[in-house]
């Protein structure tokens, strides 16, 4: 059994990482940390887990606790996470960041969209960006993974295969996300009232959004050109997904559905979490979130219009699985050496 620790925990990720790692044949977690609920049972933060997981929170000192893992998981706010990773590093703990702290390779690209001088850009280069889709043999052989950010995962996803073959025309990109509640974190704000949250399509980042950086960076990753993602993120009334509708210009020789079908089946064909969804009948002939809730898939599918030469791109996630929890459990599965499906292979709730 390896042994986890979860900082963080009394988070949505946290929580999530919590119910997934919960079923894992291989792994015990041994400490789920909080600072505000360090003594309490997690089933009071996460009443899904009472009769699950009879863990208490625990207070002590977060690099102390990693010590005593095999792999720590940083459920923490950007900013949060960078101030106890590098101690960790040198325990040789295995480390999977899900913060914003170690996506990026490029400093600069942390005063561009964080805002803040990033404090260790030296440990930036020994971080793999954890999406496995993308980065599965590196993440094999890592010690350190930085999760990706949800809206990130929903549009890199979607986006990888057109822009590794070739299909994009020009140089920018316009992915428009909607998200639901839970995106934001669990810690509460005007903006998450209930009155004010209810009922919403609030357009919260029109422009600027900082997983821009992250697409940008993975889509020339696999594309080996730099394209520019026009981003805009809404916030709808669900709690949980996202779904990602992603406006690609190509060149008019290019719009052809074999064309575009032979993308994704190129770069996914065997993928355990990658489902296509382009149906002719049905209520759900396109990705929808909806359908992806509690699962680690991710949806994809496209449509062609031949009036402005676009291939509309459309990927659905459940942000906290897919794009957050599920995400890194299928990360660590690689990093010691399990089956990348293990605890992850659940079906999604329908209805919700
Ligand atoms: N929500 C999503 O869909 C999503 C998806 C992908 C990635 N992420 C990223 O995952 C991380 C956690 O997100 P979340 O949605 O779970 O947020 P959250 O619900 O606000 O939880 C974060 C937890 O971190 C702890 N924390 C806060 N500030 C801290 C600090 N300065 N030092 C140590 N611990 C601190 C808090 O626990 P205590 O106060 O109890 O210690 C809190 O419960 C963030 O970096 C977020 O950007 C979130």
């Amino acid at each position: 059994m390896f042994k986890i620790a979860v900082i963080g925990a009394s988070g949505y990720v946290g929580g999530e990482l919590l119910r997934i790692l919960s079923s894992h044949p291989g792994v015990e977690v041994m400490a789920a940390h909080s600072r505000k609920y360090a003594g309490d049972y997690v089933y009071r933060v996460h009443p899904n887990l009472k009769g699950t997981l009879t863990l208490r929170f625990t207070g002590e000192d977060p690099v102390k606790l990693a010590g005593e893992a095999d792999l720590v998981f940083l459920a923490v706010p950007h900013g949060a996470s960078v101030k106890v990773t590098p101690e960790i590093m040198e325990l040789g703990v295995k480390i999977i960041d899900m913060s914003a702290d170690f996506r990026l390779k490029e400093p600069s690209a942390y005063e561009l969209w964080y805002g803040y001088k990033h404090p260790r850009p030296d440990l930036l280069g020994k971080f793999i960006y954890g999406l496995a889709e993308l980065h599965r043999d590196e993440i094999r052989g890592a010690d350190f993974v930085a999760a990706p950010g949800c809206n990130a995962a929903a549009a890199i996803l979607g986006l990888a295969p057109m822009a590794r073959s070739g299909l994009i025309s020009g140089d920018v990109v316009v992915v428009d996300v909607k998200v639901g509640s839970s995106g934001a974190g669990g810690k509460p704000s005007p903006a998450t009232h209930f009155s004010e949250r209810f009922g919403v399509i609030r357009p919260y980042k029109p422009a600027g959004h900082r997983h821009s950086a992250e697409i940008e960076q993975e889509l020339e990753f696999v594309s080996g050109r730099r394209y520019k993602i026009a981003m805009s993120a809404h916030a709808v009334n669900i709690v949980r997904g996202i779904l990602a509708t992603s406006h690609v210009f190509v060149k008019p020789g290019d719009l052809d559905q074999r064309k575009v079908w032979r993308a994704y089946r190129e770069m996914y064909e065997g993928e355990p979490f990658i489902r296509f969804v382009r149906d002719k009948k049905g209520l759900y002939r396109y990705p929808d979130p909806k359908i992806v809730v509690g699962s680690n898939f991710a949806d994809l599918g496209f449509e062609i219009d031949e009036h402005t030469d676009r291939v509309v791109v459309l990927s659905a996630i459940d942000n906290l699985v897919k794009g957050a929890a599920g995400s890194a459990v299928q990360a660590m599965n690689l990093m010691l050496g399990f089956d990348e499906r293990t605890a992850l292979s659940q079906p999604a709730l329908h209805p919700v």
